[in-house]
């Protein structure tokens, strides 16, 4: 719960910002970021940078943007600090993930050679397809969440930081559902002591991060930190935490279209979606068990958005197809084909075609810079444990439990503003709209 009005903390000094992952979507952030602050570019997608926010009635004109109504860190105070299982700068990796022009990235060279990531916590079986070199070891899963501790303290202390966030950034790891172990803290910790199977390293990231008073976003499918333990954990530390999976590509397209479909009360027979995709990301979904932990986060949205239960006629029957293909020659540009076989007026069949040709870490990075923003603004306002008003950025919204998830972008949208006016003590806009008839 979050007062109206509440006292909130002014954005001084430097807010590190700490990736976990230092591959194309991360790169892709840090150098887009620095382009930024040099003026090069325009921090297209982010809407804490570009976002405005109407205030008040329709008739006051009172539009700021949302930068200059909440006080978020400013850009130029930002630094950046990564974990990765290679040994690559932000400068090699961003070379190899081959998503930004060569001429931009050697433009920024001098950032991008400097940030150079801390060993990682990694275990093979949690991602199949890829095995570096830069590797923590220890004697437990404890004894790892202790080294990342003492990492972020490290940072901290080094480049003279006031506040740090951590973003999961790194590879989608395999599907795993939620177990005893996962339920307490205490049941947590012991597992860590024990290095039970069940504790994935993000969870041991998430761990470390909250212990150290550092909000979490999940940026990847992995359950990571949506167990109960965590949430306890984050409660008792008053830490902000949120995920899972960045709303990106095809599954943004269809959080777009089918609020809109539903809203014209049109049915639905089927949606089949397939993507084209060769980067990193691609290879280590080419495995099923990852793939596992993708597909369920992105066949829930339509589930969500269309309620079979409450119009049965409409949706009560409609099949959901996710793939995704690894096709290297594509990189980091995705290609997602849908088709939607929908239904109107007597039963009439229509079809919809939509072909994306997207730029994945594009449309990530922007949602990454946001989530670092807003998350330490609701750290800095005494928000705790799980923030659902950011569930805009993600594909499968972190909740209380029991409470279903919002997948609608443009509820997600108003959520997301109504809890900036409230936290700033404005009136909420409803959109009634009656006053202008009086
Ligand atoms: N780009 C998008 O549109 C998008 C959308 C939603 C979610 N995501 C998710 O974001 C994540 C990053 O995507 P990407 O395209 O940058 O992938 P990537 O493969 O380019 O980068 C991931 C990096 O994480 C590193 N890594 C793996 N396990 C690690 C660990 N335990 N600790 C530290 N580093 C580790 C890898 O070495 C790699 O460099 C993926 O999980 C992806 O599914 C991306």
């Amino acid at each position: 719960m979050i007062e109206k009005g509440v006292e909130i903390a002014p954005a001084e000094g430097k807010l590190g910002i700490l990736l976990v992952g230092l591959g194309a979507v991360s790169t892709t952030l840090v150098a887009g970021v620095e382009a930024v602050k040099r003026g090069i570019s325009q921090p297209v997608g982010a809407l804490t940078q570009m976002g405005t926010i109407r205030l008040g009635k329709r008739t006051e004109n009172r539009s700021p943007k949302i930068s200059d109504f909440v006080p978020l860190a400013s850009l130029d105070d930002v630094v950046f600090g990564a974990w990765d299982i290679f040994h690559d700068s932000a400068y090699e990796a961003a070379m190899n993930a081959g998503v930004l022009d060569k001429d931009l990235i050697n433009q920024l060279s001098e950032p991008l050679s400097s940030l150079k990531p801390m060993p990682a916590v990694f275990e093979q079986n949690y991602v199949k397809r890829i095995t570096g070199e830069n590797v923590k070891t220890g004697k437990n899963k404890m004894d790892l969440a202790e080294q990342l501790i003492a990492d972020i303290a490290k940072f901290k202390s080094d480049n003279n930081c006031s506040r740090l966030v951590m973003v999961w950034c790194a590879s989608t790891e395999i599907y795993i559902e939620e177990s005893a172990i996962h339920q307490t803290v205490e049941s947590f910790e012991k597992a860590m002591y024990d290095s039970d199977p069940m504790i994935a390293p993000s969870m041991i990231y998430a761990y470390a991060a909250i212990k150290s008073g550092v909000p979490f976003a999940n940026g990847a499918p992995n359950l990571t930190v949506d167990i109960p333990a965590l949430t306890a954990l984050a409660e008792q530390h008053r830490v902000a935490i949120c995920g899972k999976d960045f709303k990106t590509g095809q599954t943004l397209m269809k959080t777009i279209l089918a609020p809109g479909l539903k809203s014209r009360m049109l049915g639905l027979d089927g949606w089949y979606s397939t993507n084209i995709l060769g980067n990193r990301d691609g290879e280590v979904l080419d495995d099923p068990e990852n793939f596992k932990s993708k597909e369920v986060s992105k066949l829930s949205v339509l589930e969500h958005i269309f309620q079979p239960e409450v119009y049965p006629d409409l949706y009560g029957d409609f099949s959901h197809v996710v793939k995704i293909n690894y096709y290297p020659p594509r990189g980091d540009n995705k290609e997602g084909w849908d088709n939607i076989d929908i239904f109107g007026w007597l039963g009439y069949k229509m079809q919809i075609k939509v072909n994306f040709l997207c730029r994945d870490s594009i449309l990530a990075a922007p949602l990454a810079l946001d989530l670092a923003l807003f998350m330490d603004l609701a750290q800095r306002a005494g928000m705790r444990g799980v923030q659902e008003w950011l569930s805009f950025y993600f594909k499968a919204p972190q909740t209380a439990p029991g409470l279903y998830p919002e997948h609608d972008i443009f509820i997600q949208l108003m959520k997301l503003k109504n809890t900036l006016r409230h936290m700033m003590g404005e009136e909420l806009i409803t959109h009634l709209g009656l006053e202008y008839y009086d």
